[in-house]
């Protein structure tokens, strides 16, 4: 039997571990996890059935170990841990910008990462992951399993993270935001904005519904009838959207390099 931990039972790490027990993905039994502040990690496993213990416990008990901290907190759970963590281990990080030679320079176990979406609560999250050259056959086949439980899994590039990052775990807010724009509009011309905030969020719904089965640009095409109202709305977003969202890249990524200065700068 595979003995699962989780280092950081915050909004990320309790919500893994939530949706990996429900969908059975893992049994509840399977599972040590810690949390710093013990309270959190104490509410989680009286609402999972895992065990709660001591992040010593936990790496030394676990064969897959999840690091569900903060990316500059990465650094000191991993230094803490190294003599516990070694090849027979599989250290799994969640950590924005914490790479995988990063996390090399701090422990010898095999490594991945994995960039979970929150859209998992609804298992429906796509998480991108990447592996370490550590990493055997058999730990790629365990980890994708397991995300593909609470969505579907990639496995990326490691360099490409970032951007993709915003395209996955970022995108729930982003759409939101854009939505929320939507019905401001609206509000504008004097609907209610509690009525346009239904009424969007059932028609996002259901769009993503037919995106199941259509491409973006299929969908635009049934929608969007040759001359109609919906096709001079679409202009208004193809000429307006471009700027915007290669702005929105600009910005993330500028914040992901600083990031990143700030993880070498702990070294
Ligand atoms: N949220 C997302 O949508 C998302 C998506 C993809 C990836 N991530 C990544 O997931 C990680 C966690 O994000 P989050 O949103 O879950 O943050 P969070 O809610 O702040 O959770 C971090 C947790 O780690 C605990 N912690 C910190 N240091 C610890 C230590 N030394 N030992 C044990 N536990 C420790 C904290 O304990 P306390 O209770 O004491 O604060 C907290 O509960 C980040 O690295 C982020 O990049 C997040």
């Amino acid at each position: 039997m595979t003995a699962f931990g989780f280092i950081g039972t915050g909004h990320l790490g309790s919500m893994l571990v939530k949706k990996f027990v429900e969908t059975g993905a893992i049994e509840a039994e399977e599972i040590l996890a810690s949390n710093r502040t013990q309270e959190k990690v104490q509410r989680l496993a009286k609402a999972t059935g895992i065990r709660p213990a001591s992040s010593r416990v936990v790496a030394e008990l676990s064969d897959v170990i999840f690091i569900c901290v903060r990316p500059l907190e990465v650094r000191d759970v991993l230094s803490e841990l190294a003599y516990l963590l070694d090849f027979q281990k599989l250290v799994v990080s969640v950590a924005a910008d914490v790479s995988l030679e990063n996390m090399g320079a701090l422990c010898p176990a095999r490594l991945a990462r994995a960039f979970p979406s929150m859209a998992s609560e609804k298992l429906q999250g796509a998480t991108l992951l990447a592996f370490g050259d550590n990493a055997t056959r058999e730990d790629r086949g365990l980890i994708v399993g397991l995300f593909q439980a609470i969505g579907k899994a990639e496995v990326v590039e490691e360099k490409d993270f970032g951007t993709l990052a915003d395209l996955t775990s970022c995108a729930p807010g982003y759409f939101a935001a854009l939505m929320r724009e939507f019905v401001l509009a609206a509000e504008r011309r004097e609907i209610s904005a509690e009525l346009a905030e239904r009424l969007v969020k059932q028609t996002l719904l259901g769009t993503a519904m037919l995106l199941e089965e259509e491409s973006f640009a299929g969908l635009i095409k049934s929608v969007a009838t040759k001359g109609g109202i919906t096709e001079a709305g679409v202009k208004v977003i193809e000429r307006e959207a471009p700027g915007m969202f290669d702005q929105l890249f600009q910005t993330t990524q500028a914040r992901h390099e600083q990031v990143m200065k700030n993880i070498e700068g702990q070294r």
